[in-house]
């Protein structure tokens, strides 16, 4: 086994060895006697991933209302994994471990970590030994065994299965337990707290503990901090007592005073909010996919059509799918959901039962396998072919103006290009890593890659981000606009052929283009195809007709 973590600028963190674990509890303990004295309260959060790192700066960043003073000591604890080990000397260093667009992020942890002291973070979870309130931000994820068909997937509980024990084996019978991890319906009372009920009956404790829910809302980007803090929370508890003090937890950490919480009456309650919350919208892009197909065939722009459905206040936030939805949460969340119906809750009935959702992911996943099919007609209309084609896409996250590349459309429509043999380019002003394709043997986790379902990928792990677009573009014969970043939309037409050298095809995904651009793209004896943008045959027809003229 590796004795490094790597961090992904590449810098190595030599991992803990067992007899530094000892010394490594007393400088925790130290710190947290002395935050004691100071009448803190220690909050640990298990895993320090893209929620957690910045929900622990959050709660360390929390004063005293009355007096002003920091009123928490938090501790990120994360396992030491040669994959994530890296996450805790950069976040004792006082660094972000997540690349974040907003930038209150870096100064927010930097200010906990180096001037408050509020924020540490440790591998050892001895640590929870010391806490009043631990918070759980581990990843629960889903995974999908077919291309497209999510239905024969499974949950992924195992972080959250052994961070339960874990808790479970080492905290006081007094101390909250706060599940944010997004998690199939009824895992917080059937599955996480028999765990810890066992936990403590193995240590002779009678109490029972006390745990609560309150899932996440986070939304990378520019907003990332004021999505956790500034924002409304629904939460629960299994007892009571657990749902006092997590309403009161909450209230201290959180601006609920603007953005009030929603108290629920049990666990699977606040844990259904969150999955029907993510199947709707799940459910409401994958519906524009069918009306997208049917405005390319009768030459419709259905970016005008949602914009003039969205004048209508009660339908005003219909959005236009993409290449793809995306996101750490969208593609996962309707899984989960229908995975608990069955294997946590018991029922056999899932398929009769669930028809929308598990085809809103499937439509949703799938996606951008279109995105290919107008490529190759586009280049087919310029004579020439997708194998071997020289093909730039500009975008690789999941949505504009961030770097999250986490599911994004742009890897679906990368890894079927590279399968029919098109040579790939890729540019991206916000992501400097694409791990999906760099790394594709190990993430998202060994054998998990989109990699698998197609043939022809071994050389993606090659593939850099490039930033200059007029030099990532020289010579490509096509241009995927696959995600609506800020510099795209600015693009000038006579610019994008001059910087290729020649005419070349252009696919628009997202509504990127106007109909002057569109215009302009034939006048410069270019190729337009888009997504949903049926229109752009009658503007070809028109160009066509009158240079005929
Ligand atoms: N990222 C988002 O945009 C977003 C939005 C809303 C909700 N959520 C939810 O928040 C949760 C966390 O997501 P994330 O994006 O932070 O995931 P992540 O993968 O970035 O972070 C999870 C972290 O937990 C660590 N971990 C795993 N097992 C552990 C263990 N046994 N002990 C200690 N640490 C452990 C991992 O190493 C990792 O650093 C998920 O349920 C997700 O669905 C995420």
């Amino acid at each position: 086994m590796s004795q490094y973590s790597v961090n992904p600028a590449g810098e190595k963190f030599p991992l803990p060895k067992p007899e530094d674990y000892a010394q490594e509890y007393q400088r925790i303990e130290g710190l947290v006697q002395a935050a004691r004295k100071d009448g803190k309260e220690i909050v640990v959060v298990m895993g320090v991933g893209f929620v957690g790192a910045v929900m622990a700066a959050i709660v360390a960043d929390t004063v005293d209302k009355a007096t002003g003073r920091p009123s928490k000591l938090v501790i990120g604890c994360q396992r030491p994994s040669p994959r994530s080990y890296w996450k805790i000397p950069m976040l004792n260093r006082g660094q972000s471990p997540v690349k974040a667009e907003d930038p209150e992020v870096d100064p927010m942890i930097a200010r906990c970590v180096n001037d408050k002291k509020t924020l540490v973070a440790t591998y050892n979870a001895d640590c929870l030994k010391l806490a009043d309130c631990v918070v759980v931000d581990v990843q629960c994820d889903y995974s999908k065994q077919e291309l497209g068909n999510m239905r024969t997937g499974e949950a992924d509980m195992n972080a959250l299965e052994a961070t339960m024990k874990t808790i479970g084996e080492k905290i006081q019978p007094n101390c909250l337990v706060l599940i944010e991890t997004t998690v199939a319906p009824g895992t917080t009372e059937f599955v996480a707290w028999p765990i810890m009920k066992k936990a403590f009956a193995g240590r002779g404790i009678n109490a029972v503990p006390l745990l609560s829910h309150s899932f996440e809302r986070v939304m990378p980007g520019r907003e990332y901090v004021s999505s956790i803090r500034d924002f409304w929370r629904v939460c629960s508890g299994c007892t009571p007592e657990a749902r006092e003090r997590v309403v009161k937890f909450l209230k201290e950490v959180l601006n609920t005073e603007k953005f009030p919480l929603t108290v629920m009456d049990r666990p699977i309650e606040s844990e259904t909010t969150k999955i029907v919350e993510n199947s709707y919208r799940a459910t409401t892009l994958a519906f524009l996919n069918e009306w997208s197909l049917f405005a390319e065939r009768n030459g419709v722009d259905l970016i005008k059509v949602i914009k003039a459905i969205k004048m209508r206040p009660t339908h005003s936030n219909m959005i236009f799918p993409g290449p793809g939805v995306g996101g750490y949460c969208l593609p996962k969340d309707g899984g989960l959901g229908f995975w608990a119906y069955k294997h946590i809750l018991g029922f056999e009935d899932g398929d009769a039962i669930f028809k929308i959702t598990p085809t809103a992911i499937d439509i949703n996943d799938t996606r951008g396998l279109h995105v290919a099919e107008l490529t190759r007609d586009a280049l087919r209309n310029m004579g020439r072919y997708i194998a071997g084609a020289e093909v730039l896409i500009c975008g690789a996250s999941y949505r504009q103006d961030v770097g999250d590349t986490r599911y994004s459309g742009s890897e679906m429509v990368v890894r079927k290009l590279t399968e029919m043999g098109a040579e790939m380019r890729i540019h991206d002003p916000y992501v400097d890593h694409w791990y999906e394709l760099e790394q594709q043997d190990v993430y998202p986790a060994p054998g998990h890659s989109w990699s698998r379902f197609f043939r022809n990928q071994e050389g993606l792990v090659h593939a850099a981000v490039q930033k200059d677009l007029a030099q990532a573009i020289k010579g490509a014969e096509a241009v995927i606009l696959a995600v609506p970043h800020e510099p795209y939309l600015k693009l000038n037409p006579d610019d994008v052929v001059k910087w290729a050298g020649a005419p070349l095809a252009v696919i628009d995904c997202f509504g990127i283009l106007s109909d002057d651009k569109i215009r302009r793209y034939f006048e410069l004896g270019c190729e337009v195809k888009a997504l949903g943008r049926g229109h752009i045959q009658r503007i070809k027809k028109e160009v066509k007709g009158s240079s005929a003229g």
